[in-house]
């Protein structure tokens, strides 16, 4: 009995704790997700990528998304603020830059951020510019391919790295352990796809992960090249089939 009661009183403050968190928008901390685009391009992903309508984005991690947290749930359904572009002007390159989208068809990337801020950024306790400014100013605190880089860890095709030599650098360099996720290249080998950091509630600083994210890789992994010439112009590939209707 003692111990029945005991499980039922932890089991209600759970409860209470992650209803209280939803009904305050409340949340525990971010998780800032950044993308190889390498990866996401990986030759056996049936659309491929394509250049985004607004020019080159950076061959570089990109952003995908900063994400509040409940213990190991994403917080969402807090009440839709719109989402407007003008706010983001004053960062518009860079958010072409960082955080575009290399989906096929070509496109500006601001259906992503769209769905990313009313998904997401509204449970955030941050106003839109502040939300986009705070993960791009995360994306270049982190700095993460230079990193990688200064330590001998470089993008190519033939390199195989050491999951935990990537995980030490990443470490040192941010203060903080980070999740790296894989995914598998056309021939079954795992490639870093993912690195999860979590960060506090300013979304400021990064911080030791209060829950286990799950994330996995083997302990040898592959870092593919990322290079503007593996996104298609979707426009130009339209023309030949257009033409060959016409005819
Ligand atoms: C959501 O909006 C409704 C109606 O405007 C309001 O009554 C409610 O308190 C809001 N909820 C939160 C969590 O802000
Ligand atoms: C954001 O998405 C919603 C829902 O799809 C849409 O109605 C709205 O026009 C979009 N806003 C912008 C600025 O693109
Ligand atoms: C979070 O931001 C507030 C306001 O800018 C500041 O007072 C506080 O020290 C910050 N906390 C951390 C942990 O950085």
């Amino acid at each position: 009995m003692a111990v029945r009661s005991i499980s039922a009183s932890v089991f209600i403050a759970a409860l209470l704790f992650c209803s209280l968190a939803l009904a305050d928008k409340d949340f525990q901390y971010f998780r800032f997700i950044l993308t190889w685009p390498g990866s996401y391009c990986r030759e056996d992903c049936r659309d491929g990528c394509c250049m985004p309508t607004t020019g080159d984005p950076a061959e570089d991690f990109f952003v995908k998304g900063l994400y509040p947290y409940c213990e190991n749930k994403p917080v969402k359904g807090c009440n839709v603020t719109k989402f407007y572009v003008n706010p983001l002007g004053s960062m518009i390159s860079e958010l072409y830059e960082y955080w575009p989208s290399i989906d096929c068809p070509s496109n500006n990337g601001v259906k992503d951020w769209n769905s990313t801020w009313t998904t997401y950024g509204v449970c955030s306790g941050l106003d839109e510019k502040t939300y986009f400014r705070r993960a791009l100013d995360l994306r270049n605190k982190i700095n993460l391919l230079s990193l990688l880089k200064k330590n001998g860890i470089v993008p190519s095709y033939r390199g195989v790295y050491d999951l935990r030599t990537i995980q030490n650098v990443i470490a040192k360099g941010t203060g903080a352990t980070v999740a790296i996720d894989c995914n598998k290249n056309k021939w079954g080998r795992s490639q870093i796809s993912e690195i999860n950091v979590c960060v506090d509630k300013n979304a400021t600083n990064i911080i030791k992960c209060p829950f286990n994210v799950k994330c996995w890789c083997p302990p040898r992994v592959r870092f593919p090249p990322f290079t503007l010439d593996m996104l298609e112009d979707s426009s130009t590939e339209l023309n030949p089939i257009m033409m060959a209707v016409s005819e």
